[in-house]
């Protein structure tokens, strides 16, 4: 790595300004008086998408491996696998001459139905923050940087270069920001990309908050913030924003608006600088890696079908799962067993090396079965009669029935959201058809998002998601599909029984430019759990062919220092037949706490592999953070004094073991009482009660005087005084004795506060 800094004192102001724009559609500027190089980026993120003419934006891209997509990643749970991905990644990019890979997305499934969520992994922030973290550590141990994306805020693709997100305090940190705060800080990338939408009215490219006093400062993020493709607005404020490098390029009148605005005295030319800093070191980064290896197509063809089937979820099966050799007739139905449906529309699109064709692999592996094949449902909206027709002359004919679905490709996609939930009408129609004369009915779905099946799920015997799942999941298909492969994957978002459901659905699209988080912290599980309202499949939920056992729960220690945090352990027991892995998930729910807190939330997880018979201990840590949430009122984390069940499960919905602990907290917090505070707030507030405490005794009595000792004060006016007592304050009470009081009550409560300040 060069010296950076005297490269910056021989910069000119004009070479600065040109660094921040991009070259092209996938370069930065080159300066070749000073030897600085270009650094090429491409997307990301499951796939390299190099274009071969890189000055194109929409050109055709080299042949690269299309890994299976975010949401299937996440459900395989599996932050090694998600590793090697990014090694694997990596290799690719090398071979193409790529420096930065425009991935991983990490924004949280807010609804299902945006557009854009088959690139995102999930509705929790804590297991969308670990594979993040992983895929970037694979990708970036290979020398080539990851960007992280897109942030944030970008829970929609409605509007979304316009929309405002309108996010309180703590939904911003504890959801929609805390998967990106652990993947920046665990895994360090070099780049991360703003969004195109604004947050709270301010565009995201522009926003200081956001990207300096967070992402920079207080994450202590050393990388470069690159703007999504034409998020920039306006060149000057979003540097002043803390936006490091505006592309795609060219932009020369950008260029010159900012070398006017540092000659005007407009823009600091620190602030400049500190851009021009975070990307020559970046660029000098990516030029240290060697390029043109070529990478083993085959084995990264073989790394995505093992990616594909660990991320598949057997969402039911009453037994028809695995398919036995020698079936005799098997009816495969559905366009997608021949045309598959692997990745979804945008940026993302990969041209792959190779695709595995469904219905050829299920041919491989079948045996002396025949295979018999239907095209079920046409690739439009047509509702198509004769194709479910002869679908179901098929499936009669047959010992069992594989529906291949795939939600068409122009439902979902990047630009764009979901209309609803459903398949079309025709794949419904099929399903019911053929389920009802086929008893081994088994429908496979592809899609990006949770869809609905209520009205379907009954007809049919299993259910197998297998999401959008890249160029080899044809075959990773039936390698579940015939048990070599037994199905672990785990749901990374709920599926809800219907769109109203849902806990945006009062709050989505939003309105006048602005989308109202209105639930708050309460997206995925956490909305469900809280309304009570019954789902489809749970979050953490997954089928497999095998049976596991949870015995043993054991805590590290039932008190601790929130320091300290604890370890969980639990010994999980294979008790079936057949090999298999479990996901063990970690669950806290807080007994009691000054603000709301969903009823739990995951903050630790596990997978493990099992013969028949065999037992492990897994062994899960849960830090300072598993029992904190953020406190706008002290505006950071606390952990509050008490009890946490720590609640170990298969899912969400499956809680097997439970231990009580009790957290100590060694946090000194400032009292948070002021002139607005409530009686009740005086008297819980530790503090508070030893200075307040003796004239609330008074107060209470002589209220219980003018009350003729009747303090439930039924009698009189059929309210119970001490309640409403209790929620009054301080000063609206003092108000009522202002003749008996030394001076007014306002001096008589900011005293009381100073006293309060003296017992810190
Ligand atoms: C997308 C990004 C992508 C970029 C470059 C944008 O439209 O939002 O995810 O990396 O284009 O293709």
């Amino acid at each position: 790595m060069p010296d950076i800094e005297s490269i910056i004192q021989q910069m000119t102001l004009e070479e600065k300004a040109a660094l921040c724009t991009g070259e092209g559609p996938w370069t930065t500027t080159p300066i070749p008086r000073l030897g600085v190089p270009r650094l090429v980026v491409s997307d990301g993120p499951h796939g390299v998408r190099h274009p071969m003419d890189v000055n194109q934006i929409g050109s055709l891209s080299h042949p690269a491996t299309c890994f299976p997509t975010a949401s299937s990643l996440a459900c395989t749970w599996d932050v090694d696998l998600l590793r090697e991905m990014g090694e694997a990644l990596a290799e690719e990019c090398n071979a193409l001459g790529v420096g930065v890979l425009l991935g991983p997305g990490n924004n949280m499934k807010r609804t299902p139905l945006c557009g854009r969520n088959f690139e995102y992994f999930s509705e929790d922030p804590y297991l969308g923050g670990e594979l993040a973290a992983s895929l970037i550590e694979g990708l970036q141990s290979g020398g080539v940087g990851a960007s992280l994306k897109h942030f944030a805020f970008n829970n929609q693709e409605y509007q979304r270069f316009s929309i405002s997100a309108e996010v309180d305090e703590r939904a911003r940190r504890e959801i929609y920001l805390a998967g990106f705060e652990k993947a920046v800080k665990q895994g360090k990338p070099w780049t991360v990309m703003c969004a195109y939408n604004k947050l709270g009215g301010t565009y995201c490219s522009e926003h200081h908050w956001l990207l300096v006093d967070l992402l920079k400062e207080e994450w202590g993020f050393e990388g470069l913030v690159v703007s999504d493709w034409g998020a920039v607005h306006d060149r000057v404020a979003s540097l002043q924003g803390g936006l490091d490098l505006e592309m795609p390029g060219p932009r020369p009148k950008r260029v010159q608006a900012v070398i006017q605005a540092v000659q005007d005295g407009v823009l600091d030319e620190a602030v400049l600088d500190e851009a021009v800093r975070r990307i020559l070191k970046i660029v000098y980064k990516a030029a240290e890696t060697p390029k043109g290896e070529p990478f083993d197509q085959e084995a990264h063809h073989a790394m995505a079908r093992k990616i594909a089937a660990e991320g598949m979820v057997l969402l039911k099966n009453d037994g028809v799962l695995p398919l036995r050799k020698g079936l005799g007739r098997i009816a495969v139905i559905g366009r997608a067993a021949k045309s598959p449906h692997y990745q979804g529309g945008g940026s993302s699109h990969i041209n792959p090396t190779m695709v595995a064709i469904p219905f050829d692999e299920l041919q491989q592996q079948a045996g002396d079965a025949e295979l018999l094949y239907a095209e079920g449902y046409p690739a439009d909206d047509a509702f198509r009669q004769d194709l479910i027709d002869e679908a179901v002359r098929l499936a009669q004919d047959a010992q069992v029935a594989l529906l291949y679905i795939a939600l068409p490709a122009y439902k979902e996609s990047e630009g764009y959201d979901r209309a609803d939930l459903d398949l079309t009408a025709q794949q419904i129609a099929l399903i019911k058809a053929v389920g009802d004369v086929q008893p081994n009915t088994v429908v496979i779905l592809n899609n990006g998002s949770a869809v609905t099946m209520g009205e379907w799920i009954n007809h049919v015997n299993a259910v197998l998601e297998a999401w959008m799942m890249g160029q080899a999941g044809g075959g990773a298909i039936a390698d579940v599909l015939f048990g070599k492969v037994n199905p672990s994957g785990k749901l990374a978002e709920t599926f809800p029984v219907k769109l109203p459901d849902t806990p945006a659905y009062l709050n989505y699209p939003g309105e006048n430019g602005k989308v109202l988080y209105g639930e708050g912290l309460f997206i995925g599980y956490r909305y469900y759990e809280a309304k009570q309202i019954p789902v489809q499949f749970p979050f953490g939920y997954g089928g497999s062919y095998t049976t596991f056992a949870y015995s043993n729960a054991t805590v590290s220690a039932t008190s601790f220092r929130d320091t300290d945090g604890l370890t969980v352990s639990v010994d999980v027991t294979n008790t079936g037949a057949v090999a298999g892995k479990e996901v063990v998930q970690v669950y806290v729910h807080d007994h009691k706490s000054a603000l709301v807190r969903p009823h739990k939330e995951l903050k630790g997880f596990a997978k493990v592999e099992l013969q028949p018979g065999e037992t492990k201990t897994v062994t899960i840590p849960l830090d300072f953070r598993a029992f904190a949430y953020y406190h706008p009122g002290y505006g950071q984390w606390i952990a509050e004094d008490g009890e946490f069940d720590i609640l170990i499960g298969a899912s969400s919905a499956d809680i097997r073991c439970t231990q009580t602990v009790t957290l100590q907290s060694t946090q000194v917090l400032p009292s948070l009482l002021n002139r607005e505070s409530t009686i009740r707030d005086w008297m819980e507030d530790p503090r508070g009660k030893v200075v307040f405490g003796p004239m609330f005794q008074q107060i209470a009595a002589g209220m219980k005087q003018a009350m003729g000792g009747d303090m439930d004060g039924s009698e009189m006016i059929g309210i119970d005084m001490m309640t409403m007592l209790m929620d009054m304050t301080v000063l609206s009470i003092l108000y009522f004795q202002e003749g008996a009081l030394p001076a007014p009550p306002e001096q008589v409560v900011d005293g009381l506060l100073q006293q309060v300040a003296q017992l810190q």
